[in-house]
């Protein structure tokens, strides 16, 4: 799903309905939630007359959402900085996205249980991953950045290659989550939390791609003795 309809050049489109903003720019539904503008049932209205109903700054959320939309930028190329933009950049962006994720998914699978498309069990799925992804990150965190910030000479081999195979258990649960959302595509009369929600998955996708193969394939092999298989 683009999100080219609502936001350009981290700009929000002003004709954009609060409910297109919803369903085309992911994470913008927590930004809702947190200023409660309602971007479901109430979504037909345009940002100024929403927030305007709430009593709310409507530069405020507009601001929280050009972030939302902003491209991130390039990857560094030292160790230390890329390590820290890995942190910001994707685990702290996993860390604020999945909790929403798992509640969208919790409502739209109670709201259409007798759809015929409803994606049973994605909830279950997204809620694992979020456990997964803390404990894998945490030990990022907390053993192997911290060796490779401290300027560690030798090998990380044994570490690295538990987080490999933490990476390898990832992709089977992107996988996962492709079948489960028919690769992102709502059926046509998903409403928009339905929408949000599949396009919430697919940027954690992207997000966790990025994040793997950042990881896999430019941090890790400066730190391995052996090529990895
Ligand atoms: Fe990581
Ligand atoms: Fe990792």
């Amino acid at each position: 799903m683009t999100t080219t309809a609502t936001v350009a050049t981290g700009r929000i489109n002003p004709d954009a309905t609060v409910g297109e903003i919803a369903a085309s720019l992911a994470g913008a539904t927590a930004v809702f939630r947190r200023h409660k503008i309602d971007f479901c049932c109430g979504g037909n209205v345009s940002l100024d007359e929403a927030a305007a109903k709430r009593g709310v700054d409507p530069e405020l959320v507009r601001a929280s959402l050009a972030n939302l939309a902003q491209t991130p930028p390039d990857a560094p190329t030292g160790s230390v900085e890329l390590v820290a933009h890995i942190i910001a950049r994707y685990h702290d962006t996993h860390r604020a996205e999945l909790p929403e994720l798992v509640r969208l998914s919790r409502r739209v699978e109670a709201v259409h249980r007798d759809h015929p498309e409803v994606p049973a069990g994605l909830a279950d799925t997204l809620a694992q991953a979020a456990i997964d992804l803390e404990d894998h990150m945490k030990k990022e965190e907390q053993i192997l950045f911290p060796a490779i910030c401290d300027g560690f000479k030798g090998a990380l081999d044994g570490p690295i290659m538990v987080m490999r195979h933490e990476h390898d258990d990832h992709a089977r649960t992107i996988r996962a989550l492709q079948t489960l959302t028919h690769s992102y595509e709502p059926p046509m009369d998903a409403c928009r939390s339905w929408q949000a929600l599949y396009n919430g998955v697919e940027k954690l996708v992207t997000d966790l791609t990025e994040h793997i193969h950042l990881e896999n394939n430019v941090l890790f092999p400066r730190f391995q003795s052996v090529r990895a298989l």
